[in-house]
């Protein structure tokens, strides 16, 4: 059995990664700002849900005891500067400090879910944040699998209107359309997902992009 933490477990992508651990019998922890998602499914009881901010890392340091692989599925594509929540702030350095106390707590592999492309529209600190992180955790004492997947549709996507989420799946289910797009590859949230999982339970090549999302979460 493997001891998963995910960071951004609550997440579009994350509770999927849970969800899959769940279902294998691994012991699976979460660390979010709010906890436990508002899904009615048994699998939610089989985590332990910890609501804590990824910046204050006293609060959920001692979800990494005994943890053997650390998954981190924080990411943003809208600021709130306000708030802290900038593309360097939350694509970047949260990862880096997850990766940090994963490092320190002796975790042996770490899974970072980064992006091929920028969104439309939003700075190019989105991306170069998520690329400073990625050198980053290259650079520390454990396995590491950076995924860089394009955009991920599927049934809750919250950052995408549904008519955007529709076209995506469209688009991803005509493989000669898809297979055109390179990096910008529409793929499915559970496709991602399980590729996810499968890297965090047995990490193989270190870097993943979009292509090598697709054949591992088949
Ligand atoms: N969805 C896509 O189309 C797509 C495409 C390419 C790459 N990615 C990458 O995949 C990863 C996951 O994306 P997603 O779509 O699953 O995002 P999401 O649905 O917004 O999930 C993000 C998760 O991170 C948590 N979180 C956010 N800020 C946090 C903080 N300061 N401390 C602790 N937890 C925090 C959120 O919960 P709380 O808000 O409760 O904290 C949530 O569980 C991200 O790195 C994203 O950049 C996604």
């Amino acid at each position: 059995m493997t001891t998963f933490l995910v960071v951004g477990g609550s997440g579009f992508i994350g509770r999927r990664v849970c969800r899959l651990a769940v279902r294998d019998g691994h012991e699976v922890r979460s660390v979010s700002r709010r906890g436990q998602p508002a899904v009615d499914a048994a699998w939610t009881d089989r985590v332990s849900w910890t609501t804590a901010d990824a910046f204050r890392p006293d609060v959920w340091r001692d979800r990494l005891d005994g943890a053997d692989s650390v998954v981190h599925s924080v990411g943003t594509i809208s600021e709130s500067p306000a708030d802290g929540v900038t593309f360097e702030r939350v694509n970047g350095d949260a990862a880096i400090l997850t990766a940090l106390e994963a490092e320190r707590a002796g975790v042996g592999t770490y899974v970072f879910l980064s992006s091929a492309v920028k969104p439309p529209g939003v700075r190019n600190a989105y991306l170069s944040a998520k690329r400073r992180a990625e050198a980053a955790v290259a650079d520390l004492d454990f396995d590491h699998v950076t995924l860089r997947p394009g955009p991920v549709y599927g049934s809750g996507q919250p950052h995408f209107s549904a008519v955007v989420n529709a076209a995506f799946r469209v688009i991803g289910s005509i493989p000669p359309v898809a297979s055109r797009l390179g990096e910008s590859r529409p793929l499915p949230v559970e496709t991602v997902a399980r590729a996810t999982y499968r890297s965090a339970l047995e990490p193989d090549e270190s870097l993943l992009d979009v292509e090598d999302i697709r054949s591992l979460g088949r």
